[in-house]
């Protein structure tokens, strides 16, 4: 889907695609969400005690009814996370920031996560795609939460192609409040769509409603996603009330940039991705190859400086592998004036994403014996529709 951007210009933003450096600050206009308020993460950081970096620096930067969530929060409300993956394929870097921030939150606010595979959607998505790959995919993923260290009591995965009984009863009524013209509009659906596809957002936004059906009561979901899952949640809050649920909440990431000179880190470009389970020397070299906003020789880097701004690796440390903001801003100044040329940045980048796939894909390996602890099937019935 395209969308029409205030004046003459278009950006690409969609759950399947999305551009590396995307104008965020028109992207929340044109898709009627609010930006994230210094009023919101103060009413955060008086509940969770601290701010993620995350927050702080705005990589979470924008959301519909973070504020009303909070609140219900503190009023002592029932309240639960929800966010998910398709799995196509091994999880990146990029699929784990927001899984970052939900384990953050999980861990400060005490909640239960709700948490959506989508064998079913990636299978229908790519007409080359096997179900059974994409269904192998989703217990492969499972173990990059577990490697995130969730936690499993409160962590319940739900794996569409095997757990539906868990969401038909729930779907079917979501169905019927949605029209195809809808989903077109949403989602640039055209004749040569499979069915599957259009059928699919039913069942992701379904799951922003299991938690009420689960504990019988109303129960207030905050789903932590990338900003391009949000056509999902418009249409989910736009029939909410209509079946008697809450509004789902959302707060919205950013996307990381792939390593190449353009698009998202996106699995469906392999080269430009850090993928959890790379090997680390591998994943070092993805990093040294990596398009950078820097100039095209020492001279005149020196010379003119780099632009971090429209940096892949830059965005690496500002999003999620430099945790102390100072340093984060001298790298920054260093960038841009000259001082700091791209193969030193890269190197030392190189180095600490290496440390961290060692120590993620030691316990990765280790939580393979566990999966079925991350199994809603494995702690829950399925819900007997009240609403
Ligand atoms: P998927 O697998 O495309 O993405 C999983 C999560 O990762 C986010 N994401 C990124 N975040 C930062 N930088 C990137 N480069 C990047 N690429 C992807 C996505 O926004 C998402 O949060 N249909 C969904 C699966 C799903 C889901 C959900 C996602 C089902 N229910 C509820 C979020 C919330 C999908 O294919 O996600």
């Amino acid at each position: 889907m395209v969308l029409p951007i205030v004046g003459s210009e278009e950006v690409k933003v969609t759950p399947w695609e999305a551009e590396a450096f995307v104008d965020y600050d028109r992207l929340i206009k044109v898709f009627g969400a609010k930006a994230l308020s210094d009023e919101e993460i103060d009413l955060l950081k008086g509940l969770a005690g601290e701010l993620h970096p995350m927050v702080r620096r705005r990589v979470f930067y924008s959301h519909r009814d973070f504020d009303v969530f909070l609140r219900m929060f503190k009023e002592g409300f029932k309240c639960a996370l929800y966010t998910g993956r398709g799995p196509s394929g091994h999880t990146h870097v990029g699929h784990i920031l927001p899984w970052i921030f939900t384990k953050w939150l999980q861990d400060r606010l005490g909640l239960h996560l709700f948490f959506q595979m989508t064998d079913d959607e990636k299978f229908w998505h790519d007409e080359k795609q096997e179900l059974s790959v994409t269904n192998r995919l989703a217990y492969e993923n499972i173990l990059d939460l577990a490697a995130l260290d969730l936690d499993p009591r409160k962590t319940h995965v739900i794996i569409d192609s095997e757990d539906i009984r868990y969401l038909y009863p729930i779907a079917v009524k979501v169905a019927k409040k949605i029209t195809y013209s809808t989903q077109k509009a949403t989602f640039g659906f055209t004749d040569s769509t499979n069915v599957g596809m259009v059928f699919y957002p039913v069942l992701q936004m379904t799951v922003a409603f299991l938690p009420s059906e689960l504990y019988g009561e109303d129960v207030y979901v905050l789903i932590p996603a990338g900003i391009d899952q949000d056509p999902y949640w418009r249409i989910a809050r736009d029939i909410a009330s209509s079946l008697g649920y809450p509004k789902p909440a959302q707060i919205h990431n950013k996307l990381l940039p792939g390593l190449g000179p353009e698009g998202k880190m996106s699995s469906s470009k392999p080269e430009t991705a850090v993928y959890t389970t790379d090997d680390p020397e591998v994943a070092k070299q993805k990093i040294m190859k990596a398009f950078t906003g820097g100039q095209p020789t020492v001279e005149l880097q020196r010379k003119l400086g780099g632009n971090p701004d429209r940096c892949s690796i830059f965005k690496m440390y500002e999003m999620m592998f430099e945790e102390d903001d100072v340093k984060l801003q001298e790298r920054y100044h260093a960038c841009k004036t000259g001082n700091l040329l791209c193969g030193e940045c890269k190197a030392e980048l190189a180095e600490r994403v290496s440390k961290y796939l060692i120590d993620f894909q030691r316990k990765r390996e280790k939580a393979r014996n566990n999966l079925s602890d991350f199994l809603l099937r494995t702690k829950f019935n399925p819900p007997k529709v009240s609403k």
